[in-house]
């Protein structure tokens, strides 16, 4: 049996033009919500689940991104609260998580890369 981390499928999800300078964009995948961001100003990609883990709601996506102490994050635009785009830990103190993914850029294509969910388990 492989035990190995399954290599992820990159999903085009949309083009580099549509997004916001240091912004993010809502993308569904396999039926979930995913926040993307375009941290414009460092010329990096970040993907992490849309729902904010405080309350559930669906909202990562309009957060503020910026940086702490080096590490990208996002604030949550309801309680801003704070999350590693890195890693997906709360940066601002609790016990909270986001799920992360990867990000692809392929001629002006914005690819995310997630488990198929028909391979999960
Ligand atoms: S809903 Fe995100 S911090 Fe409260």
């Amino acid at each position: 049996m492989n035990t190995t981390a399954k290599e992820p499928v990159w999903i085009p999800v949309s083009t580099v033009s549509e997004f916001p300078e240091d912004g993010g964009v809502c993308a569904k995948v396999y039926g979930e919500q995913i926040a993307i961001f375009h941290f414009s100003s460092r010329n990096e990609w970040y993907a992490c689940e849309n729902k904010c883990p405080h309350t559930g709601d669906m909202v990562l996506a309009r957060g503020m991104i910026g940086d702490s102490q080096g590490e990208p994050k996002v604030a949550c635009p309801m309680h801003k609260k704070s999350f590693s785009l890195r890693t997906g830990a709360c940066i601002s103190g609790e016990e909270y998580t986001v799920k992360t993914y990867p990000v692809h850029i392929e001629d002006g294509t914005v690819y995310i890369g997630i488990e198929d969910p028909g391979t999960q388990g």
